[in-house]
């Protein structure tokens, strides 16, 4: 588990986190999302040892991060293999070197059968078994992450930490590599903490998320009580949510479909049970994981708020007046 309490870091008495307490469970697909600048890569660059922390403290399973302390950082920095988003892949070296690169580093021996078989199986792994020679040059950007991936985990690393690892790839290659870091998760219970600035990765994959801002841990929860119905202003702006399309006479109501129940027609049975008609204004329905999760809002007369409201009460629709 990494336990974050109350880390600060200034760059040039320039403070870039402040005041930041998170906890990542073991084998949890944990997501830090927020705009660009916000200190995530700082965040994730704290944690694994490549950046010192000012104030605070880190923990992974109960060992500090101290970058003064070299022989438990060496250790430390052993346990979380990391990814980026430009690869960062040796051009000179054919796949198989650059996966095995960590081990020759570690003064491991790379050239037993045993190694031999662990790189070719991560190579398998990421599905890469006939690019094995191939230099990065012929490869394609997702190609590219494969190895990087591959490589993150030739040393039996307990976390994967991914800074951006599919920002420069088109969507259809990032949902290749998403499926890839999930199967990592479960199949090897390899804990991953990804940082990103795109809401699709988090909805794709993340069991837990925190939002980070100016430095500042905003919210932190699950993904879809996060962004289904986000009640920080800042949230709603980073989503470009409704609220600047909404009518400005009458009351809008949003109403919140979990999982279940979502195809309920509720609005038409609400419509008939209090005879009045509902201007269906904005919604939406979005995938996490594996469930779908929706919101609509509805602009009514004032007085029939009540009324509305005291019906979805009846049948445990969540709902919410928007200001
Ligand atoms: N090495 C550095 N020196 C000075 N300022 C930095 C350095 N690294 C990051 N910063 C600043 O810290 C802030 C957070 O940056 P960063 O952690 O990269 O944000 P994010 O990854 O969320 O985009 C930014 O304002 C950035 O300019
Ligand atoms: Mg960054």
């Amino acid at each position: 588990m990494i336990q974050i309490q109350n880390v600060k870091k200034a760059f040039n008495n320039t403070e870039v986190l402040k005041d930041i307490s998170l906890e990542i469970e073991k084998g949890d697909i944990f997501g830090i999302i927020g705009q660009s600048g916000a200190g995530k890569s700082t965040l994730l660059r704290c944690i694994n040892g490549l950046e010192k922390y000012d104030q605070g403290s880190i923990l992974v399973d109960g060992t500090k991060v101290d970058i003064k302390d070299k022989k438990n950082l060496r250790n430390l920095q052993k346990r979380m293999g990391m990814i980026f988003q430009g690869f960062n892949l040796l051009e000179r070296l054919d796949v198989y070197a650059n996966v095995a690169l960590p081990m020759k580093f570690w003064g491991i021996p790379t050239n037993t059968p045993e190694a031999k078989e662990k790189i070719m199986n991560l190579i398998k792994l990421v599905g890469l078994e006939e690019k094995v020679h191939s230099k990065p040059r012929e490869l394609s950007g997702g190609q590219k992450q494969r190895v990087a991936i591959a490589r993150a985990l030739v040393l039996d690393p307990d976390f994967l930490l991914c800074d951006e690892a599919t920002s420069a790839l088109d969507p259809e290659i990032t949902k290749g590599i998403l499926a890839l870091l999930q199967k990592i998760n479960r199949e090897m219970g390899i804990t991953i903490i990804v940082v990103t600035h795109q809401m699709e990765v988090v909805k794709q994959i993340c069991q837990k998320v925190a939002f980070l801002s100016q430095g500042k841990v905003l919210a932190v929860g699950k993904p879809e009580q996060l962004f289904v119905w986000p009640k920080e202003r800042e949230i709603r702006d980073f989503l470009r949510e409704e609220s600047d399309k909404l009518p400005e006479t009458g009351v809008n109501l949003k109403l919140f479909f979990f999982g279940e129940g979502n195809q309920r027609p509720i609005v038409t049975m609400m419509s008939q049970e209090l005879h009045t008609d509902f201007n269906i204004c904005w919604a939406k329905l979005e995938d996490f994981r594996e469930d779908v999760y929706g919101s609509l809002v509805l602009n009514m007369d004032e007085k029939d708020l009540e009324k509305a409201c005291a019906f979805l009460d009846s049948k445990n629709v969540t709902w919410e007046v928007i200001k």
